[in-house]
């Protein structure tokens, strides 16, 4: 991941951050790529000896590397210390050739896990076995009898010289009941602590033995610093007593997930039973129940390990049943012994057809109804992922969406929601009956994109309600966190403003692309789980009642005529405010789910008032057949996040990363394409900290940590904009040509740029991949440009003006038509867009008029209003630019008649625009009296 100094630089000698414990977040990558370094000094150096050439300066980088690396290895268990003294010994002798095979050995343990589970991995003295057929998938390998392996960190005030004894009989406690193998390691000090548990991910348990010191060896200005800006700790402020759960809190602040044991010598009954303790999974009297310990170690890593849902189908799976139920393909028969269709069975595999059943008994539960092993995984969930309440959705967060908004509007009333948000949303208030306040994103014109919607914005609509009486039907604010283009918004700073205009305001953040998120600590603090936690901490607090009573007595109450209220920082009343979250996430976007896989998270304090309604939405949208294979993939989605979701979210995006620099930075492709940057992305209005790009030499990584704490808007850097409008290409043709010539997929498009995104699937060999497509494309482009003289260039630079700056302007929401606005007047703009929706199932209340038609230009100037009869929605951009009932602009035309897409939904070019008729809206309003 990033350095604390800089972001990480590609593994070359002249760039690559040093791996030592002052570069904590980029530990491991750069650690690998320094072995791998190492390995490659050693055989040149071992060829040289060979060839009796001089190897001076060889062996002193190989001293220098080595000597760089010794002090990271100590938060590691591997390659220990056993393995370390070899090669040390190997330098000291100055053995090339002995050095060479014992960097190697380790090297390629690192890179394919093996010392997870061979033993010969630990071992100087053993030949480097071949490992590569681990890294193949599991079907093309020989066996998978290895079980999990994980490390343990063991803070204590022992004398490091008792420390491999300690390992030994930690070791010796291993029995073949095990479901895991661990090894342990240990450091001395809170600093070092927090150090192992940033930068080794193998960590899943924490065992803290009281009495350590508090400061390392290690000079570590920069983790102090750290320490006490974002965990509020620092040596003076933490009293030695206090040292253990002091670190407990700070561990769990950072990886919640992770496990803490406490050893200690105090009154473990009392601290037990203390707030203190509360981060702690178990308490023990010092070290008298060594066996205890070592249980509780693996029961622990156990509870996340444990898939009920899934564990229990595959235990269905292998029992013989019959079935006389209404789904042919369960247990596969009619796959198997069929004529025409067995290679189905072939390509899918047996498990599949045994796995499926359309029963809710033998342990399948039902999701309609869990009270089993649905239950379990879900509750299981909402601990991993920090909510409350957990439900697994298989259609999707198309689906999930629905549910949410279902659940929590009654009809008419009033949802403050981003007009650029995912249709389903606005499906699913035309449902609902709930009447749209359509907010507009900050536009950002020169990629035909939305970025998110100011807290300015947001602020007013609420204010204008306030004004005009009707803040008492607002019910909920909907957000898309992060957007598609990776606007992640500060939710704790939104939800907070908009509680103290309305305390009991419902959230929902669409983080349909986001999921990942919680599983590290940076991107976890833009979450809405995470804000949902950290709102109610602050809400509780007494530090917090002094904050707000100071505000009250300067703002007195919130007033929507006083213009100061817009500007200032509001709070809400802590008895009065109600913390009322929801989420819905694609897991299959960024886990392990299949897709279609989904989750809604919920933290609502008043869930008690939506229970009913939210299971009655459920019924309505999901399926009486839902996919047990989608559900058993969300139960394993959620293990291997709380297993190692921080590393792979952590990989993720320091590929991102990668990718970014050496696009940007690079001669020849950057001449072409570019990662838009966030500063590009993001106006510097909505950027208080200046932070203009990532990466080295850009962005340290405490400004891109500040970024992210302060900014109101900040680019997850995992999604990457890359625009290839300077190459001359559109964003649709663009998308097929990286299918097609170079076998890379990638999201959406815009009219000048693609959205590629890094998740915990993606490989470095994936970025040179990409990196490679681009360079070669940007050499075929110079080609043909000297190749085709003036004209070529001119033809070319005609093409990028017009992708680049001939871009129509993007069309803001326009109104409602009066006839579905209970105030026409108002200032806020919501409406019955559900009458408008179904007044469109009658024909006769609906025309046509093609776009071309010199009929538009005339109703434009001269009326009457051209209001849409449906959704209309370009793809890209992908947001609806008309709504049913929307009142038609020029705006918006030119905007159509501009686009050169395909695919419009709700827009046939053949027939033209569908409107509601004049009569039908006049009698639509005799109907209703508006
Ligand atoms: C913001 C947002 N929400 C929801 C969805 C729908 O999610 P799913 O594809 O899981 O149905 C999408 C899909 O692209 C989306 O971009």
């Amino acid at each position: 991941m990033i350095t604390d100094t800089t972001v990480p630089s590609p593994p070359s000698p002249a760039t690559a951050p040093t791996p030592t414990p002052a570069t904590f977040f980029s530990a491991t990558e750069a650690r690998t790529d320094q072995w791998r370094q190492l390995c490659a000094v050693a055989r040149v150096w071992q060829a040289a000896m060979a060839r009796g050439a001089s190897e001076d300066g060889l062996f002193t980088d190989a001293v220098s590397l080595f000597g760089e690396l010794v002090p990271l290895e100590a938060f590691f268990a591997y390659p220990g210390p056993r393995l370390m003294s070899a090669v040390q010994g190997a330098l000291a002798e100055r053995n090339a050739g002995g050095c060479a095979r014992l960097v190697q050995h380790i090297s390629s343990a690192l890179l394919t896990g093996a010392y997870r589970h061979d033993r010969a991995a630990w071992d100087p003295l053993q030949e480097d076995a071949d490992h590569a057929a681990e890294l193949l998938p599991p079907d093309l390998q020989a066996g998978n009898g290895h079980r999990p392996y994980f490390e343990t960190l063991v803070v204590t005030p022992e004398d490091p010289a008792q420390w491999e004894r300690a390992r030994h009989l930690l070791r010796r406690l291993r029995r073949s009941e095990d479901a895991f193998v661990y090894e342990a390691l240990q450091v001395g000090t809170f600093e070092d602590a927090v150090i192992g548990v940033i930068c080794n991910p193998n960590v899943q348990a924490v065992v803290i033995r009281d009495g350590f010191e508090y400061r390392s060896r290690h000079d570590l200005p920069l983790l102090r610093e750290f320490l006490q800006r974002h965990l509020k700790l620092d040596e003076a402020g933490t009293e030695p007593g206090v040292l253990a759960t002091a670190l407990a809190r700070a561990i769990k602040g950072y990886r919640p997930e992770l496990d803490l044991y406490l050893l200690t010598d105090r009154a473990v009954e009392s601290l037990a039973g203390s707030d203190e303790a509360a981060p702690l999974r178990r308490v023990f009297h010092n070290v008298e129940e060594v066996m205890e310990l070592h249980l509780a170690i693996l029961d622990g890593v156990n509870d996340r390990y444990e898939t009920p849902y899934f564990d229990n189908l595959k235990k269905y799976a292998q029992r013989p049943i019959g079935t006389f139920h209404a789904l042919p393909i369960a247990r596969g028969k009619s796959v198997f012994r069929s004529n025409w269709i067995r290679d189905m069975g072939h390509f899918y595999g047996t498990n599949l057809f045994l796995a499926e059943s359309s029963a809710t008994t033998g342990g399948l539960d039902s999701l309609l109804e869990p009270t089993g092993t649905i239950k379990k995984a879900q509750d299981m969930t909402a601990r991993a992922f920090g909510a409350r309440r957990a439900y697994f959705g298989t259609n999707g967060t198309s689906t999930s969406n629905k549910i949410v908004v279902q659940a929590i509007c009654r009809p008419g009333d009033i949802v403050i929601v981003d007009r650029n948000c995912h249709k389903s949303h606005h499906y699913g208030f035309v449902l609902a009956g709930a009447q749209p306040y359509y907010v507009e994103a900050y536009p950002l014109t020169e990629f035909s994109m939305y970025g998110a919607v100011p807290l300015t914005a947001i602020k007013k609509a609420l204010l204008d309600c306030k004004a005009q009486g009707t803040l008492h039907k607002v019910r909920a604010i909907d957000l898309t966190n992060c957007t598609f283009d990776g606007h992640m918004y500060n939710p704790a700073r939104v939800m907070e403003e908009c509680l103290a205009i309305k305390p009991d305001l419902i959230f929902l953040w669409d983080e349909a692309w986001f999921g990942f998120a919680r599983f590290n600590a940076f991107h976890r603090r833009r979450t809405a789980m995470g804000a949902a936690a950290a709102l109610t901490r602050k809400f509780h607090s007494q530090a917090y009642r002094t904050e707000y009573e100071a505000f009250k007595a300067t703002i007195g109450s919130i007033d929507p005529g006083n213009p100061a209220v817009l500007r200032t920082h509001l709070l809400p009343d802590p008895d009065a405010v109600r913390i009322r979250v929801y989420q819905t996430c694609s897991t299959h976007k960024s886990m392990s789910a299949l897709r279609q896989g989904s989750m809604m998270l919920v933290w609502d304090e008043d869930f008690h008032q939506v229970e009913g309604c939210f299971e009655e939405a459920f019924f309505a949208h999901t399926s009486t057949s839902p996919n047990l294979q989608i559900i058993a993939s969300l139960d394993v989605a959620r293990r291997q996040m709380e297993l190692e979701g921080y590393e792979l979210t952590m990989r993720a995006t320091e590929i991102a990363f990668r990718i970014r620099r050496e696009i940007n930075q690079h001669p020849l492709i950057s001449r072409y394409f570019r990662i838009a940057t966030p500063a590009e992305m993001v106006p510097g209005a909505f950027r208080e900290s200046g932070i203009r790009d990532y990466g080295w030499p850009h962005a340290t990584w405490r400004d891109l940590v500040d970024a992210w704490d302060r900014d109101e808007f900040a680019l997850d850097p995992t999604r990457l904009t890359l625009i290839c409008g300077g190459a001359g290409f559109d964003g649709t043709q663009f998308k097929g040509l990286l299918a097609e010539r170079f076998d890379i997929q990638i999201n959406k498009t815009s009219r000048n740029s693609v959205l590629l995104q890094t998740n915990i699937n993606n490989t470095r060999s994936d970025a040179a991949l990409l990196v490679k497509a681009l360079a070669d494309l940007a050499r075929e482009i110079e080609q043909r440009l000297s190749l085709g003289g003036p004209e070529a260039q001119r033809a070319f630079d005609a093409r990028v003006t017009s992708l680049m700056t001939d871009v129509p302007d993007l069309p803001n929401f326009s109104r409602f038509h009066d006839v579905f606005r209970d105030d026409p007047g108002g200032a806020s703009n919501e409406g019955h867009m559900r009458e408008a929706f179904f007044m469109a199932y009658d024909e006769a209340n609906c025309e046509f008029v093609k776009l071309a038609s010199p009929d538009i230009d005339e109703r434009l100037k001269s009326g009457p209003d051209l209001v849409s009869a449906n959704f209309v929605i370009p793809y890209p951009p992908g947001f609806p630019i008309m709504v049913p009932g929307q009142v038609i602009t020029s705006d918006t035309i030119t905007f159509m008649r501009k686009l050169d897409v395909k695919e419009i939904h709700g827009y046939h070019a053949a027939q033209g625009l569908k409107l509601l008729k004049p009569s039908a809206l006049a009698a639509h309003a005799a109907r209703t009296g508006r």
